[in-house]
């Protein structure tokens, strides 16, 4: 293994030091000094080369299509954990015991309200606006009900596991048309998991009985796992630059999920079944738009095909397009849009410009033909995604802060005027 890489600028030699990752083949050029020693800096849009932090949150090795949480792989998480265990793990580095897990759950149950302002808030927005820039005004609004004591820093972490819900599950309601009110939400807090808890706040009616549907609470516990988290994403690096200056993890967390919202990131959810719609809607010529998708004069692209690190398969994928299964068959619903996605990923993986630029389907692909059965409305579909990524954004915060990294501020090569003067 080498430990110094050697170059010449001009005729000057240099060394740079070679960082290593846990898995040898992962390595980086240090190049904290570089600009310092020889008036260079790299250049890299899109930050495809950059690493920007050392993290043992979770590891990816998209050549292979692995994900590991924490060192464990993705597909044990998923049949051996429960979402709140692991946002335990994932904030905390190892799972957690009976005594840790019961006192985890009852610290969120603590938190489990909203004050009476974000209350009246929430009831003044207008519903047409996005579910997404509601969550995100939001969350950034939650520590102001808290001007009088500053919130302790564990606290925080509880406090946004508990109340994100609620506010995704107010909106779903006045979206609806559900009955919502300052003491119906509390009324729905009922002592149950946290997964069955967040479908109750969704879907219960005042003095109907709730009942518990195991089927549709385990592939929500299941999705908000594998969305739990991805490494250095653009909403997870943005929460981590957020946290490098200092603002507070709610106001971070808020701009996680303003990033979660582009389509080519969270918000392909929701791409995704309105391309799926509407490829239906035109007659179902799947061979057309993967046409489209392959013409460079076409702004078009496959929603739902593609990742940054992943040039394998999505182990994620794999998984929820199984649940997608299981979900609608247990249901006995027949849904033409699962159909069409199938046929749409069978004839994608046989066609060379995709199979060349190693382009698979991703965890956006199947995940919001879940949602869509469990009665979630389409502009939603990205404010589950942010649910289940909220413990990865603060695991990577508290991480970022713990190793008192600096602030994130990369530079950039000016192209604009020389110095000139008003005339
Ligand atoms: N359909 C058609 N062509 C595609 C697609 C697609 N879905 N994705 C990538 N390509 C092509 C690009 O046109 C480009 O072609 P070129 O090299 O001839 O110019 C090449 O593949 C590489 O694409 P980039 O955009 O450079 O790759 P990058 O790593 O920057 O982007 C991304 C990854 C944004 C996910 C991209 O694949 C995409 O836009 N996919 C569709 C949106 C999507 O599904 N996003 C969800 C990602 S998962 C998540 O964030 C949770």
């Amino acid at each position: 293994m080498i430990s110094i890489v050697n170059f010449d600028i001009n005729g000057c030699s240099y060394k740079l030091p070679v960082v290593y990752g846990t898995n040898y083949y992962e390595k980086a050029i240090n190049i904290s000094k570089l600009r310092e020693n020889t008036g260079f800096i790299t250049f890299d849009p899109g930050l495809k080369n950059t690493g920007i932090t050392k993290s043992s949150i979770s590891f990816i090795d998209g050549e292979k299509g692995e994900l590991l949480y924490r060192g464990y792989p993705i597909e044990q998480i998923i049949s051996k954990c429960t979402f709140i265990e692991t946002s335990y793990l994932l904030l905390n580095g190892e799972l957690p015991n009976t005594a840790q897990l019961k006192s985890f759950s009852e610290n969120i149950n603590k938190f489990n309200s909203i004050s009476q302002e974000i209350y009246k808030i929430l009831d003044k927005i207008p519903m047409s606006y996005h579910p997404m820039g509601i969550l995100s005004s939001l969350t950034c609004l939650l520590p102001t009900a808290y001007t009088k004591n500053s919130i302790k820093e564990k606290d925080m972490y509880f406090n946004l596991l508990a109340k994100l819900p609620i506010l995704a599950a107010l909106t779903y309601r006045k979206k609806v048309g559900l009955p919502i009110s300052y003491s119906d939400y509390e009324d729905l807090n009922y002592n149950l998991d946290y997964t069955s808890n967040l479908l109750k706040m969704f879907f219960s009616v005042p003095k109907k009985y709730y009942k518990r549907n195991t089927i549709l609470t385990d592939a929500l516990d299941k999705l908000l796992i594998l969305h739990a988290d991805h490494e250095q994403n653009c909403s997870t690096t943005t929460v981590r630059l957020l946290g490098s200056v200092h603002a507070n993890l709610f106001s971070s967390v808020s701009a996680g999920i303003s990033a979660l919202w582009g389509r080519l990131h969270g918000g392909a959810n929701q791409a995704v079944i309105e391309m799926l719609e509407n490829i239906l809607k035109s007659g179902g010529n799947i061979k057309k738009w993967v046409e489209r998708a392959k013409d460079k004069k076409d702004s078009f692209r496959l929603m739902g095909f593609g990742h940054r690190i992943y040039k394998n398969f999505d182990p994620r994928a794999r998984i929820v397009k199984k649940v997608a299964e299981n979900v609608l068959s247990e249901l006995g619903i027949t849904d033409p849009i699962l159909e069409l996605a199938k046929e749409l990923e069978e004839v994608v993986l046989k066609e060379p410009y995709f199979m060349e630029k190693k382009l698979y389907p991703n965890i956006d692909f199947y995940s919001g033909i879940i949602y869509q059965a469990m009665g979630i409305p389409k502009d939603m579909f990205t404010v589950m995604f942010a649910l289940g990524r909220l413990p990865g954004w603060m695991a990577h915060w508290k991480e970022m802060r713990l190793n008192q990294e600096p602030i994130g501020r990369p530079r950039q090569i000016y192209i604009g005027y020389k110095k000139r003067n008003i005339h």
